[in-house]
């Protein structure tokens, strides 16, 4: 039976989307589950993008109205084999609501291993059904003040709306001394523990052009190997880092 993961900020930008896509291709490529990846994000759905697919044919709207059963709206990328229930290219006007999210997704649980669930940045009264449908919702910070003020409104609204919260991320972690320490982002959030840290990495920006997930396109960039290490903490499997010497480190220096 299949975890529901879900990736959670009120703010846009700090990596969500990327966190859904790496993580999914990282949990199906390293370590072999099966994986399915949703858009809910149905204002701003990017994370088809990850994958080349710009324009879906067919998208979470068709789950959610119920106009085509959940199996119906899943895009195989023959890329990477992974499956997603992408956004919808065009927002479209009418209110969507995530009422049915649950009931729509969980009976195709027994499928996957795991199902990883992109979300938007506001998480309002119709949005309100996503958290619903997550069993563990992971909170994506930055570690600056204002970035971590936004983890903690994104940790006391999941927190009111009863979702189990599984632990942080912290992303864009650049190595400067005004970042703040994970013992002080655990602070803020209670105690939950930051499951990984994720430096900068321009080729997790550069992905998004090939069209294939950093973890995928660039296995051995910093970036990605903290993903592959907080996704073996998500999924609980045995992972041992490979161990970079001074050369990789110096290679990466030059290969940014
Ligand atoms: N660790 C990182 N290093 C460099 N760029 C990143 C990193 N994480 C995310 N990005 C880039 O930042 C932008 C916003 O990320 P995204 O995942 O879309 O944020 P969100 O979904 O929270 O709005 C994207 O262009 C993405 O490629
Ligand atoms: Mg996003």
């Amino acid at each position: 039976m299949g975890e529901v993961i879900g990736f959670f900020s009120t703010k846009g930008g700090v990596g969500k989307t990327t966190m859904t896509a790496n993580v999914g291709a990282t949990l199906k490529h390293e370590f072999d589950f099966e994986v399915l990846l949703v858009d809910t994000h149905i204002l701003g759905a990017d994370l088809s993008s990850h994958f080349g697919l710009l324009n879906p044919p067919v998208h979470i709207k068709d789950m959610l109205s119920g106009k085509l059963p959940p199996e119906k709206t899943i895009y195989k990328d023959p890329r990477t084999g992974i499956n997603i229930i992408p956004g919808p290219f065009h927002p479209d006007t009418q209110t969507s609501t995530f009422k049915n999210f649950k009931k729509y997704l969980h009976p195709i649980k027994d499928d996957y291993d795991f199902i990883v669930v992109d979300t938007p940045p506001w998480l309002g009264r119709e949005t309100s059904g996503i958290i619903k449908g997550i069993e563990t919702a992971i909170v994506v910070g930055t570690p600056t003040i204002s970035g971590m003020l936004e983890a903690k409104r994104t940790f006391d609204l999941l927190t009111r709306k009863k979702a189990s919260i599984g632990g942080s991320i912290i992303n864009f972690y650049r190595g400067f001394d005004y970042e703040l320490h994970p013992e002080e982002i655990e602070g803020f959030l209670k105690g939950v523990p930051v499951l990984g840290i994720i430096p900068e990495d321009e080729k997790i920006r550069r992905s998004l052009g090939y069209g294939v997930p950093a973890v995928i396109s660039s296995p051995k960039s910093p970036g990605v190997e903290a993903i592959v290490e907080v996704s073996s903490v998500l999924a609980d499997v045995d992972y041992e880092p490979p161990k970079r010497g001074f050369l990789s480190k110096f290679f990466d220096m030059f290969s940014r």
